[in-house]
């Protein structure tokens, strides 16, 4: 007899480890002997799968730098950098190219759209160049959710920031990496394209079970994720957990206080 079992639909880990990437003992330095500047000092992070995470901390604490190295957009001075069960810190540069291609999405602060593409087009252009059929349902269900189907055909220019950082998103959904990292994604957006971009991104937690790391320094935009880390000269400090705006402001305000007596 064949026993049921029910997979969930969201929030499942697919089979993957529930840490979706991790940090052990990263130290990243730039520079050397006087100008030597340790951006990051031996931090250890755990980010968990289909968890909406947001970095945040004083500026030049070592927030993008953070993101950076995660990413495996730059490599770390010492220590070890795991994309679930892959050790990214020991990838050789094709490799690791590859693992960035077809593993993480990134969404950056400038939409980084190709104005002569259209909106669908810009959304299937990373795979079209990796030479991957995107999956036609996911690709549905991402369009659906960022609210765009009526405007696919539009090109860039013809939508609003905040469309444009939507569809920015959903190019990054739509190739189904294991994270999406972004480095201030709606730092170039007013309050309203922000909250929609933010909105789509929360959705894109809940309801696909994506896992997501966001810089920012805007409480509000924080208190979209589901976890807050806080760095202060190249170290995590602290963290919260179901951030509300007025309880990051607050931490924040906090930290201030403490950075002048200190
Ligand atoms: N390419 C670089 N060369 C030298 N120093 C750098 C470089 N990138 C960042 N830093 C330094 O590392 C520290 C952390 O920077 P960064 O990660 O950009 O901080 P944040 O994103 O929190 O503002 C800062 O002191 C910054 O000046
Ligand atoms: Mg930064």
């Amino acid at each position: 007899m064949t026993t049921a079992v029910t997979i969930p639909r969201h929030g499942g880990t697919g089979g993957r480890t529930a840490v979706a990437a991790r940090a052990r003992q990263v130290v990243k330095a730039y520079g050397s002997g006087e100008t030597r500047v340790v951006a990051l000092d031996s931090v250890d992070v755990d980010i968990a799968r289909g968890q909406f995470t947001a970095i945040m901390g004083p500026s030049g604490s070592g927030k993008s730098t953070l993101m950076h190295c995660l990413a495996g957009l730059d490599t770390v001075t010492s220590g070890e950098i795991f994309l679930d069960e892959t050790e990214i810190t020991r990838l050789k540069d094709k490799k690791l190219t590859q693992l960035r291609r077809d593993r993480i999405g990134f969404i950056f602060q400038a939409f980084n759209l190709l104005p002569t593409l259209s909106a669908i087009e810009n959304i299937t252009l990373p795979m079209d160049i990796a030479g991957r059929k995107p999956d036609a349902e996911w690709l549905r269900r991402v369009v659906d959710t960022v609210g765009l189907s009526e405007r696919l055909k539009h090109r860039p220019n013809e939508l609003s920031g905040g469309q444009q950082q939507r569809v920015a998103v959903a190019r990054a959904l739509a190739a189904r990496p294991e994270i999406i990292f972004g480095d201030e994604p709606t730092g170039n957006l007013d309050s309203r394209a922000g909250a929609e971009v933010l909105g789509f991104l929360r959705t894109s937690v809940d309801e696909l079970g994506q896992t997501i790391v966001m810089v920012t320094h805007d409480p509000v935009a924080a208190s979209y994720a589901d976890r807050v880390l806080y760095l202060a000269d190249g170290r995590i400090v602290d963290e919260m957990l179901r951030p509300t705006a007025d309880a990051v402001l607050d931490r924040m305000k906090d930290f201030d206080a403490r950075g002048r007596t200190s």
